[in-house]
């Protein structure tokens, strides 16, 4: 079983692949989506979660999403249809560096996806170029809560704390507007539904030959969040404007 087919299984019960339950994702969506007719991009879309949600309650948006992985668009194609929001959706299977667009985008969102363009600050710099005059940015990443163990660096990558982490997206010109740290439940619910759902369905298909690779895929997540990071990895989702 490959990566993708991995992650489909381990998000089943939790389709935002990042650390935020429903209500802080309505808020911000909320709070990110004043007008009610916006054209909203999606860098690093994956299922579409955030898009599909942000269509479903407000009949003029218009949106696009851009992501690597065929197995996600796919599946962010299928929500679409299942909700009848195809006719406003558009999907693009590129890098997302590589988007461009003749048309900008009132909110461009990206969560848990710089990875895509090397970290937060070259994310917004990206995000920037597609932005309409008087637009905002949804931002979701990372940040140390507590002094990391090489262990953890090693595994999720250099972040700063939450100050550190806020003052250089306000040294680039962006004024947050509103913004979510996640908290430990909505941390610890995001683990326990990736893992715990890739430990079920291993043990519901003991038969199939996958079935051994994905519980001890399951087994070494929790481990690796347990031992490795889950006291010093937070989360913080930033709704940006400009200065200017
Ligand atoms: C953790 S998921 C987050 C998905 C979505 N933003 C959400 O919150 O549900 C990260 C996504 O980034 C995508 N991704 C990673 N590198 C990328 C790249 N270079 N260009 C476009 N998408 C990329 C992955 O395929 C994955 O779907």
């Amino acid at each position: 079983m490959n990566r993708e087919q991995i992650s489909r299984i381990a998000h089943a019960e939790h389709p935002i692949k990042a650390p935020l339950d429903d209500d802080s994702v309505r808020r911000l969506l909320d709070r990110a989506l004043p007008r009610g007719d916006e054209r909203v991009l999606d860098l690093g879309c994956g299922g579409g979660e955030w898009l599909l949600r942000a269509l479903d309650s407000r009949p003029r948006v218009h949106a696009e999403g851009v992501d690597v992985s065929e197995d996600a668009l796919a599946q962010a194609r299928e929500g679409a249809e299942r909700l009848g929001l195809q006719d406003r959706l558009v999907l693009h299977q590129r890098e997302a560096a590589e988007f461009s667009s003749p048309q900008p985008f009132d909110l461009v969102l990206s969560v848990a996806a710089t990875h895509a363009f090397g970290g937060l600050l070259p994310t917004l710099a990206a995000a920037r170029k597609h932005l309409a005059p008087g637009g905002r940015v949804l931002i979701g990443d990372g940040f140390w809560e507590r002094e990391p163990s090489p262990a953890a660096v090693e595994m999720l990558g250099d972040f700063a704390d939450l100050a550190t982490t806020v003052d250089r997206v306000v040294a680039e010109g962006w004024i947050p507007v509103d913004g979510h740290v996640s908290t430990r439940q909505e941390l610890d619910a995001y683990e326990w539904a990736c893992w715990g759902t890739l430990a079920s369905w291993a043990l519901d298909h003991p038969a199939d030959p996958d079935s051994a690779q994905v519980r001890e895929t399951a087994h070494t997540r929790y481990s690796e969040w347990l031992h490795a990071y889950r006291e010093s990895w937070g989360f913080v989702t930033l709704v940006l404007r400009r200065t200017s």
